[in-house]
């Protein structure tokens, strides 16, 4: 299929995507030097399609119609600046794994305790109806204060009323938790739908990042910083001392 979404870049031109390593646990996940946005959603919602559709790289992070297919903490950098990160997915469960946690204690520990992860993208199916599973997770997500944006995938497979019609129903169910809700945006990781958007959403961020760089920065002629300042914290977020 025409793959529209391998045009120019209008936001962020990523000029450089690059595999940088794949992790099992929080342990072996690459040093917190650079901002972080992670995909995250059921197995098989379209993270890694996603991942490679805001890249332009179709063939970076691995495609399956397998669900569980992604197993581990995947990182990319891109422009050698910011990192895409794409977990395993929840809600898939085989084998020996059926009675265990809902999804991956791995990706849990990420999710929680990674102090350089900026948003994380939490993709929900935009062709069915609000799935329990999904509401729960976003429930976790909420109550464990990571910041997150709603993602609807897959809006070619199915008509624009219908997608609306299933947003509504499932902002309408998460809606008791917030004053503010979360935004909310649509993609299709086959036409490039939302792209713009969701790198927006990014430089917004980054923007934001060297800003309070730029502000934290000793003016010349200043004392310099106190040794380790801008060390590990071991902190939780959130967490205004970020690392870099
Ligand atoms: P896991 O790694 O198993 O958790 O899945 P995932 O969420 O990373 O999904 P993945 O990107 O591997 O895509 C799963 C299937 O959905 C593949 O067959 C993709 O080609 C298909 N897919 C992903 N995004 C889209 C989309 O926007 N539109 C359509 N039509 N198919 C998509
Ligand atoms: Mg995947």
């Amino acid at each position: 299929m025409l793959r529209q979404w391998r045009g120019p870049f209008s936001i962020v031109n990523i000029a450089s995507a690059i595999f940088e390593c794949s992790a099992p646990d929080l342990d072996t996940c690459p040093d917190e030097s650079l901002p972080e946005f992670a995909f995250i959603g059921r197995s098989n919602v379209g993270k890694s399609s996603l991942l490679n559709m805001l890249s332009g790289r179709p063939d970076l992070a691995r495609v399956s119609p397998t669900p569980g297919f992604t197993k581990l903490i995947n990182f990319f950098i891109m422009n050698g600046c910011w990192r895409l990160v794409d977990l395993p997915g929840y809600g898939f469960a085989e084998g020996a794994r059926k009675d265990s946690a809902k999804f991956n204690q791995a990706v849990s520990h990420y999710l929680k305790q990674r102090t350089n992860l900026c948003s994380v993208f939490a993709l929900i199916e935009s062709g069915l109806p609000p799935q329990d599973i999904d509401i729960e997770f976003i429930g976790w997500l909420t109550r464990n204060a990571v910041p997150f944006v709603l993602v609807f995938t897959k809006t070619d497979k199915i008509n624009a009323a219908t997608v609306s019609a299933n947003m509504a129903a499932f902002m309408e169910q998460i809606a008791p938790w917030f004053v503010q809700p979360p935004a909310t945006f649509m993609c299709s990781s086959e036409t490039g739908h939302g792209r713009a958007e969701l790198l927006g959403v990014i430089d917004e961020a980054m923007t934001a990042i060297q800003a309070e760089a730029k502000a934290a920065a000793p003016a010349a002629g200043d004392a310099p910083a106190p040794a380790g300042k801008h060390a590990k914290s071991g902190k939780r977020r959130p967490d205004l001392a970020r690392p870099w």
